[in-house]
Parts: C-alpha cells; structure tokens; sequence
C-alpha cells in the first residue's frame, strides 16, 4: 500500500486538511484534490481563486481550472467560466461525464456546468471590487485617461463612454504585466493509498486580464500535467510562459529521466526563463512522484509549499529551491 500524500502551492494550506482527510479514510486521489481545493476556491480572503478573485479589464469574474490522472492520464478543465464558485469541480465533471472532450471554455462550459446542476454565484466581492477599482484609477492616473467616469460601464454592455472604457481596459492589461511576485494560482498534487496521483489547478488567472484569456491552469502540459510512470507537476504564475515552455509537461519528462523533483522544476523554470518576454513575471512549480518524493522551484528566495502526510497534524511547508 503507497503511504498518501498532499502538497499543494502558496496558500493551499486552506484546503489540504480536507484533501487529507479524504486520503486518510482511503478516498481517491481525485476526491482529496476536489475536496481541497474547493476550499481555496471557497475562501473569500484569497484574491487568486474562486469567490473573491481577481477580475478581467472588465471587472468580470473569469475562473479556470483542470484536474489530471496519473494511470490513465485523463485530463478535464474549463476556462474562463462566469459565474460559478467551484471551477474545479466542473473540470472534474468534463473528466468523468464528458470523456469525448477534455477542455471546455466560455460559454459552454458555462452551458455544461448548468446543466450538470451546478448552482450559479456572484463571484465578485466587494473587496475584489475595490481591488480592481483602484487598479483602475491608478492605470487612468498614469495614462492621463479619463478613466474614472468610464468605470461606471463596468459590467454593461455597450454604454455612454464604452469605447473609452476598452481603450482604457486595454491600456491596463498592457501596463500590468509584471507582477510583483507569484499569481496565486493554487495547484494541489496527491498521492493515494492504491497509488494514483492527481494534479489539481484552479485560478482567477491573470489579475485585470484582457476578457476571454484562457491561461495555463487549464492548458495540459503548461500549468498541469500527470504521468503514473514519473509523476505529477503544476504551475503557479505567468501562465503564458508556462504555456509556451510546456513547463508541467517538461517536469514530468525530467523526472521520467530521473532527476529529483526539486530539480526538475528548477530546470523547467530555467528552461521557460529563456524565452523572450516583455511582460515577465515569476513562474513556481511542483512536482510528487509516485513513491511520494516532492519538491518545488520558484524564481525568489523564501518561497515555500505545502505538505501532510497521513500523520500531519497541520500542513508543514518545504523551502522552494530558487532558480
Ligand atoms: N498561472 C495562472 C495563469 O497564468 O492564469
């Protein structure tokens, strides 16, 4: 019998008691993944997942998320899903109910999860509100804009002062690329007792993002990626890097050839720090193989992830090695 295992990113420590729990009465990987990051999702002081995340230019709510198998490598994600708290949930629910897709985005995933009996919320709270809000007035500072009048159009339609709001929009997904320290995209990776491993990502994505932008949390192989013969890898930050390095994918490959995990993150991040990029930004990652070894990489120094074992009392957290 495999001894069960749970990491999880910055901030997971909100969900992995409940992930370990499910691990500690014999539940599947899956069902520890789901149960943990429901609660991330659930935490309104996180501004980076679920309820109380981040919105787009546009001040709307748009989540993405993905779960991974490691024996089968079934994969199932949303991205850019309004308007309901538990993206994670929804992706597990493209795995099992709909095995002829693996990613659904926008409006029909939105389409799928009603009909699938997912209840609808507001996910923008008003702290997430204000957030936003005064990201806003600074970028119209900055610009010379006049864009504290065309705020108002938040969340309509076409509106006196429209065109001016999207110039502006746009004017603040240009500016606000580099971002002080990791997105708090939240990934969960765990190991259950019959050996399976499951990887887990959920965000609100790039904070103030252009609407519609999909980013690595529900892209297999950049911010998810699970293989039972090596191991499972996730991503936390500028996803759009991750997406064109094939970082998760590129974890796993390294530990298939044998490196530790701390190390294969290490040179994933490397790897994707290569790539010319303007708006540059850190990316993390985190890695667990299926005989339970973990490690983790991160552009700066003191960062950290997360870990309960069947005899944890609390998650315990492990230094990051830095790039
Ligand atoms: N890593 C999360 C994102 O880029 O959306």
């Amino acid at each position: 019998m495999t001894q069960p295992v749970i990491i999880g990113s910055e901030r997971s420590e909100a969900g992995l008691p409940a992930g370990i729990e499910v691990l500690r009465r014999g539940g599947s990987a899956l069902d520890a993944v789901e149960a943990a990051m429901r609660r991330c999702e659930d935490n309104l002081a996180d501004h980076y997942v679920g309820t109380g995340g981040l919105p787009n230019a546009r001040g709307q709510v748009e989540l993405d998320a993905s779960v991974m198998l490691g024996s089968d490598q079934r994969f199932g994600a949303v991205g850019a899903v309004r308007g309901y708290p538990n993206p994670i949930s929804i992706a597990r629910a493209v795995l099992e109910r709909l095995p002829q897709h693996c990613l659904l985005v926008g409006e029909g995933a939105e389409l799928f999860a009603a009909e699938n009996g997912f209840e609808r919320a507001e996910l923008l709270t008003d702290e997430a509100r204000r957030i936003w809000r005064e990201q806003l007035q600074q970028t119209a500072t900055a610009e010379g804009d006049a864009m504290g009048r065309s705020v108002e159009g938040e969340n309509t339609g076409a509106v006196d002062g429209d065109r001016r709001y999207r110039e502006s929009a746009l004017a603040l997904v240009r500016r606000l690329a580099p971002h002080e320290g990791p997105w708090g995209t939240i990934n969960i990776i765990a190991l259950d007792a019959s050996g399976e491993l499951c990887v887990g990502v959920s965000t609100s994505g790039y904070p103030f993002k252009y609407p519609g932008r999909v980013g690595d949390s529900a892209v297999p192989g950049a911010g998810n990626w699970c293989d039972l013969r090596a191991g499972g890898a996730a991503c936390t930050g500028r996803g759009e890097l991750s997406m064109r390095g094939g970082t998760a994918r590129t974890i796993v490959d390294l530990l298939a050839r044998g490196e530790n995990p701390a190390e294969a993150c290490r040179l994933a991040l490397a790897q994707a720090a290569t790539l010319p990029d303007d708006y540059r930004a850190e990316l993390r990652a985190l890695a667990l193989t299926p005989d339970g070894r973990h490690g983790g990489a991160a552009g700066q120094q003191g960062s950290v992830y997360a870990v309960m074992t069947a005899d944890s009392t609390r998650p315990e957290l492990h230094p990051r090695v830095v790039l």
